[in-house]
């Protein structure tokens, strides 16, 4: 609980931080309807801890509030917006950036791309995109064989053995992305066990203990983030440099290379998407694994589908969008687990919401865990069902929020196709059943991951 509690007032600390890493800080009043301070120091720190995490502080706030209600942290006036209508009214179609990758930057101490013009900020979106894209395509064959590995394995385990879930979904997700970042020296299980310790090093401390001091105050798990930070650099300068002396060509840190980008640029930004390609992956695929458990309906209909577009061939990168149902049931996974809840801005100039005056320079927080699960916009919203996806109103809704669609964001597209093609070779050869009695409590709020492993037990499907 207390670590919960600390993770909970830490979490709002990065978000402030984040956005305050952009922009100088403002004091005015919202006068949106909401809660007032009850700690003229800590605002409502004290509310959200004890509501035991930030996003059922937003539920409470929304539920009491309204759409759009305010709190305080700190001394600072927070508006946050809980549906769809009103996020649609705030959500810039232009956005280049988001409050994870800000985050994740200003943690890591990195300024590049935040620090210059809108132009900058653009060029350096679009080579992000376009290396993980790139990567993609040159690898598809390889993600191919890593998702047949790991199905292959399960299917020799003897009917109804216990399989852990995040445990082999993370292998999965780690070796997926050193390779197509990084490419062959990861190859070799040991390399990406080496790699995996300084991730989860870094990752551990990202999201908890770093700006309430905690991470300053211990000198041992201080110098742990250090080194593991510093080991994880050197190693990416590193395969930088043999990239470029082997040309070896494909992975994202090829395609970087050969932009116009700095040395110390791509070494950034290959961190970064190691760093969050890494856990966005690895859960989307554990929730996708798990909520198909849960359904026999779901996994006969996916079947029905991979054999009506695919036959017997393997997904490939074309195909992927004919894959609709697919595509359903990961949105829908996405929404059940509330996989992203938490999103931020800096409110840049003056805004409006409704009736309400958004004062310039105020934190934005976009509750997308109350909007995935408000039930004005989905019917029976705590229950899995991708055939809500049929609609297009709630397609649009999901779009809009920058789940799917051309504005998703980059590390979720990309997770998607790796998902896509671990469900495709599941299904068609495994039958999933979920362990009963199973409580999937949630961990941490970043994205959105089970505080234990989860478990499965597959048979062949006949
Ligand atoms: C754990 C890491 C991440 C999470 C949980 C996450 C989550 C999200 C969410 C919820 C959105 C939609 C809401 C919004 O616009 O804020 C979004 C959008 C976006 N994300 Fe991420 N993200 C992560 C990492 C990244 C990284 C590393 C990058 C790029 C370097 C990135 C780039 C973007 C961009 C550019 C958008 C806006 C899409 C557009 O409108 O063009 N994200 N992200």
């Amino acid at each position: 609980m207390l670590d919960f509690a600390i993770f909970a007032v830490t979490f709002v600390i990065i978000l402030v931080g984040a956005v305050l890493y952009l922009y100088p800080s403002s004091r005015r009043a919202s006068g949106i309807p909401g809660l007032n301070p009850a700690d003229e120091k800590d605002g409502n720190l004290q509310d959200i801890v004890n509501k035991g995490s930030l996003h059922e502080f937003l539920v409470g706030l929304h539920q009491e509030f309204g759409p759009v209600a305010s709190f305080w942290f700190g001394g600072r006036p927070v508006v946050s917006l809980g549906a769809v209508d009103q996020l649609k009214q705030h959500i810039n179609p232009n956005r280049t950036t988001d409050s994870f990758e800000t985050m994740l930057k200003s943690l890591l101490g990195y300024q590049s791309g935040t620090g210059g013009g809108a132009t900058e900020t653009m060029m350096r979106k679009k080579m992000y995109e376009s290396a993980m894209d790139n990567s993609l395509k040159s690898n598809f064959p390889l993600v191919l064989k890593l998702v047949e590995e790991l199905v292959g394995k399960w299917e020799s385990f003897p009917e109804g053995q216990h399989t852990p879930l995040c445990a082999h979904m993370l292998g999965l997700a780690m070796k997926t992305v050193t390779r197509l970042a990084l490419g062959q020296r990861f190859h070799d299980d040991a390399k990406v066990i080496g790699f995996r310790k300084n991730h989860d090093a870094i990752w551990s401390e990202i999201g908890k203990g770093y700006l309430d001091g905690s991470l300053e105050r211990s000198a041992s798990r201080k110098g742990q983030y250090d080194t593991a930070l510093s080991d994880m650099e050197a190693l990416l300068l590193s395969v930088i440099r043999e990239t470029r002396s082997q040309r070896e060509r494909g992975t994202f840190v090829d395609t970087l290379l050969q932009s116009s980008l700095t040395e110390r640029q791509v070494m950034e930004d290959s961190m970064v998407f190691t760093l969050a390609g890494c856990v966005i992956t690895a859960n989307l695929c554990v929730w996708a694994v798990h909520f198909l458990s849960t359904s026999e309906e779901v996994q006969d209909k996916l079947y029905q589908e991979l054999d009506e577009v695919l036959g017997s061939e393997p997904v490939t990168l074309e195909k992927i969008p004919q894959l609709r149902y697919c595509q359903q049931v990961l949105s829908e996974t996405v929404r059940t687990a509330k996989l992203t809840p938490l999103a931020a801005r800096l409110q840049e100039v003056e805004g409006k919401v409704d009736r309400h005056i958004i004062p310039k320079e105020t934190l934005v927080i976009y509750a997308m865990g109350v909007v995935l699960q408000d039930a004005n916009t989905w019917s029976s919203p705590y229950r899995f069902d991708p055939d809500r996806f049929e609609e297009e109103a709630a397609r649009k809704s999901f779009s809009l929020l920058g789940f799917s669609g051309n504005q998703a964001c980059p590390e979720l597209r990309f997770a998607y196709a790796v998902a896509t093609v671990l469900l495709g070779a599941l299904v068609r050869r495994l039958r999933l059943k979920r362990l009963e009695g199973q409580v999937m409590e949630v961990k941490s709020e970043l994205v959105a991951t089970p505080k234990d492993d989860t478990w499965v037990t597959v048979g062949r499907r006949s």
